[in-house]
């Protein structure tokens, strides 16, 4: 496994295997690798020729400056998991190669970035959209692998996609979870065992819903029971719970909706603090 830390090298090491005809698969990362990281590797293992897993921790898609200090970085452990899964490169940049000067370009999501992790981070997918599309541009993917639960992330990076015209495949990968329920994310490391516990409370109101609704229940009413599901989890706060459209992300906010026929057609979105760690969540119907 080589390890790159400039764009310039990465043009370089990656150029061979361009002129052989490979295929190149890449897996943004932010580090703090867990079981979901592993299971994108291993798609791309599957499906490419060269597996590139990028880590950087991006500051501009981080709101909130304490946020950005108290990520996880756990850099010689998450070398040691990708070298035994067969990683061919990780590129591993400062963030002087990233930004060599501040990014003064702004992404506009339109209507995307207006709802759910949109409106609660302002400036979070700007962020995301810039340096997703820096690595883009480093690595120049055949196939890009990101998990379901940033499904938004997802819509975000597709849109930039298709308007940018990147020639980069997307593969959507389903959310690994824990045997509890609890979807893995980097933050869980930021959990104490109390918190690990009461962070069950997102993922149990997500099925209680799912569970409701297809049973047909009002979504209006169980928005109310679910609000007092996560009132009575002591130090967890409950920030959204949404139930959406699966493709679009447009909230559905008719208390009637009975064509759940169609699979995966709706989401139902959540996030919330957990002390002063914030989750997030989705689970498709
Ligand atoms: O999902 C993440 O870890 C990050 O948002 C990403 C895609 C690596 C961009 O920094």
């Amino acid at each position: 496994m080589k390890i790159i830390n400039t764009k310039y090298q990465a043009l370089d090491q990656l150029f061979k295997s361009r002129i052989e005809g490979k295929t190149i698969g890449l897996i943004p990362t932010m580090g703090a690798l867990h079981e979901g990281h592993l299971n994108l590797v291993e798609k791309s293992k599957y499906h490419s020729d060269v597996t590139v897993v990028s880590i950087f921790v991006n500051p501009t898609q981080f709101n909130n400056p304490e946020d950005l200090e108290k990520y996880p970085r756990t850099v010689e452990e998450d070398l040691k998991l990708l070298e035994g899964k067969g990683v061919d490169y990780v590129f591993l940049p400062e963030v002087n190669e990233m930004y060599p000067q501040p990014a003064k370009l702004k992404m506009d999501f339109g209507a995307l970035e207006t709802i759910l992790e949109g409106a609660s981070r302002p400036g979070h997918f700007n962020g995301v959209g810039i340096v997703v599309s820096k690595l883009f541009h480093i690595i120049n993917p055949d196939y890009a692998y990101f998990g379901q639960k940033d499904l938004q992330q997802v819509a975000i990076i597709r849109q930039m996609v298709n308007d940018l015209s990147f020639s980069v495949n997307l593969v959507v990968v389903p959310t690994v979870r824990e045997e509890d329920g609890l979807a893995m994310s980097s933050r869980n490391r930021r959990l104490n065992i109390t918190e690990r516990k009461k962070a069950l409370v997102l993922y149990e109101s997500m099925v209680l819903a799912k569970n409701e609704l297809l049973a047909g229940r009002s979504w209006f009413e169980l928005k109310d029971k679910i609000q007092h599901k996560f009132n009575q989890v002591d130090g967890v706060k409950l920030e959204y719970f949404e139930l959406v459209e699966t493709e679009t992300l447009n909230m559905v906010a008719n208390q009637g909706i009975k064509d759940f026929g169609q699979e995966q057609k709706y989401s139902l979105c959540t996030a919330a603090f957990v002390g002063d760690v914030r989750l997030i969540d989705n689970l498709p119907i």
